[in-house]
């Protein structure tokens, strides 16, 4: 047995006889005098070989990740590394066991890797071995640690809901496994736990909790996978008060166990209209200002060419302040972040710097004195302001200073790692207009509730009505999201219908909740929080494929195993499906 793990020695243990395990991170052959660094999950301990050691012949043949047991007296060393935990101390090693020998890694085993994520993700394994993957997942066991114990002690049951199961709408395509004894015939597997969380409301379970793995096969970010875990909360007899309430506490307790961060609670809030009027998106990084002004009464009479077409049409010209950066900015980068607002729709990015005492620029010539001093004003413009304008729709022109808005703040050095802050955006529209599909989705998903006072109007104003949903953002990522739920059949045929689905696909795919409705449902909600982003940022890293063991890659590949794969044609015979001859 190892005496200690190998971030445990310090100077009061010199003296001691101790015995250690682990891998070899580095060997250092000095001639006379051997040393090796030995590294298990909690640190390194330098082991010492002086040239009169018995054991200098088994050392010469030691390399990278062989496993070892060493015993030893702890002692002084003579440089020490203040930048080592047990840089004070080595073990003078008399007693050697190689466990096991090891062949050269194909990428080195430290923080700072010069490996391709490919090689990465093919040795993941090895990848692991790395002390700040090694840091993540025991930050990810924290986690989800405090969550457990939090949720516990507040009464909440922790439930395992299926996996194999039916198609539950979240807004992405579903993964399906067929199923061999009912050929023709497919499970779906989870896009979230959510139709059976609300099952158990109706049990009679009031405090529901899950640690659950969710499918979504749509297109992956850097913040997404294709397989993600949730922390899943539900609770009966609540109102949307009472799950804010609890999930700031989830959450300021999660801050405290898992980094040792206190956070403010109650979490301020803005609303879903107030998000994305100030920040063009329903996920604002409040770390910094930079506010969107809209400057469309500044311009209704303008003679401005664009500015005028886009006003006769019903859009708006809005602006960015980005305070002091006049002069950073040359006409190269303002057209690169003309190229960013384009990506998101924009026709073009219009600018102002304010300079020697006025706003001067390119579309200064066509604009009226009095429209630069209204700019101005409305933009509390200064001495080395630049002001960002564009002129579109209102959704677009917002959406394309939202992105500039992060653009900037990035570059500007606005953007602190280290403030949290956590803000609930409320009051969400029930359904939103989708003009690819020509017709009204939900914006959280299909069993949110609409608030009370707009009951009456979701067949007359389906875009206007505002339903029990809320998120919590922070750092400008949607960390999680919920609502109150429908908690009556009738209701809840009506906002399917309101989505266009009818009767019989209502019944097919829906037809055991419509059913469960009816038999004394209490009023419930809940929220689900995406675990791995809550690692991303409380480990400091915009990957989440550095917060999850075993991850896919953008294209969903698991470079490790190699799935997806193929399969034998006799384990298709058994499903009885057949390869059609679409190519791969
Ligand atoms: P929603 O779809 O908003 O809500 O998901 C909740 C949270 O899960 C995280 N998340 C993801 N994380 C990584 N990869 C993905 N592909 C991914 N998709 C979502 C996000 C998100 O905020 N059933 C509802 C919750 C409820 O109403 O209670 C739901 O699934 O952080
Ligand atoms: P153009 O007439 O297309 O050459 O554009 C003249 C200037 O106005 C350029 O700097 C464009 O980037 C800018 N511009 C064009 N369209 C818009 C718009 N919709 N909103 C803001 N600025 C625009």
């Amino acid at each position: 047995m190892h005496t200690h793990h190998n971030n445990a020695l310090r100077q009061e243990n010199i003296g001691e006889r101790v015995v250690l395990k682990g891998f070899v991170a580095k060997k250092r052959d000095l001639g006379n005098l051997v040393f090796i660094d030995l590294r298990d999950s909690e640190g390194i301990t330098q082991l010492a070989f002086y040239k009169d050691n018995d054991l200098r012949s088994i050392t010469t043949g030691i390399k990278n990740e062989y496993v070892l047991e060493a015993e030893g007296v702890v002692r002084e060393r003579s440089s020490k590394n203040p930048d080592m935990p047990t840089g004070d101390i080595e073990v003078d090693v008399d007693r050697l066991e190689v466990l096991n020998t090891a062949k050269q890694p194909p990428l080195l085993i430290q923080n700072d890797t010069d490996a391709l994520e490919e090689t990465r993700l093919r040795y993941r394994y090895l990848d692991l071995r790395r002390p700040k993957l090694q840091e993540l997942m025991k930050l990810r066991h924290r986690i989800t640690k405090a969550t457990r114990d939090f949720l516990s002690e507040e009464d909440f049951l922790e439930f395992e809901t299926p996996i194999l199961t039916k198609s539950t709408p979240e807004g992405a395509r579903d993964y399906i496994v067929p199923s061999r004894l009912h050929k023709h015939t497919f499970y779906a597997l989870p896009q979230s736990p959510q139709i059976f969380k609300q099952l158990l409301m109706i049990s009679g379970f009031e405090r529901y909790y899950q640690i659950a793995r969710c499918f979504r096969d749509e297109d992956l970010r850097s913040d997404r996978q294709p397989e993600f875990t949730q922390i899943d909360i539900e609770m009966a007899f609540v109102d949307e008060e009472k799950v804010l309430d609890v999930s700031e506490r989830l959450i300021k307790r999660i801050m405290k166990d898992a980094r040792g961060i206190d956070v403010k609670t109650p979490f301020p809030r803005i609303s879903y209209e107030d998000a994305m009027r100030l920040y063009g998106t329903d996920k604002p990084d409040l770390r910094f200002g930079m506010a969107i002004t809209d400057l469309s009464a500044v311009f209704k009479d303008t003679a401005f060419k664009i500015f005028k077409g886009v006003l006769s049409e019903g859009g708006a010209i809005q602006a960015i302040n980005a305070e002091g950066a006049a002069k950073e900015y040359s006409r190269k980068q303002i057209d690169a972040l003309e190229t960013e607002a384009k990506k998101f729709g924009a026709k073009g990015l219009a600018y102002l710097k304010y300079e020697d005492g006025a706003l001067a620029g390119p579309p200064a010539k066509f604009l009226e004195e009095e429209e630069l001093a209204g700019v101005a004003e409305a933009t509390a413009a200064g001495e080395g302001d630049l002001i960002l304008i564009v002129a579109d729709t209102v959704k677009t022109s917002r959406r394309a200073l939202g992105h500039l808005r992060n653009v900037l703040a990035e570059a500007l050095g606005l953007i602190d790692a280290d403030i949290f802050d956590f803000t609930w955006v409320v009051n969400w529209p029930l359904f939103e207009y989708d003009e690819e599909e020509g017709r009204y989705l939900a914006l959280h998903h299909p069993f949110t509730r609409v608030r009370d006072e707009d009951k009456d109007r979701i067949e007359k104003a389906p875009g206007e009505v505002l339903a029990y949903g809320y998120d919590l953002v922070a750092q400008g990522q949607e960390l999680g999201g919920g609502s109150m739920r429908i908690h009556e059949m009738s209701m809840q045929r009506r906002v399917f219908e309101a989505l266009g689905i009818d009767e019989a696909t209502q019944q097919s795919r829906f037809g055991f909740l419509l059913e469960a409705l009816e038999y004394g449902t209490p009023p419930h909600g809940g929220i689900a929080f995406g675990l791995d982003r809550i690692v991303m940022m409380l480990g400091g890293t915009d990957n989440i494929r550095d917060v999850i063991p075993f991850p896919k890659t953008q294209s969903g590949h698991c470079l490790l195993t190699g799935a997806p794969d193929d399969v034998d044609t006799a384990q298709l015979e058994a499903l009885a499906l057949k390869k059609s001859n679409h190519e791969k």
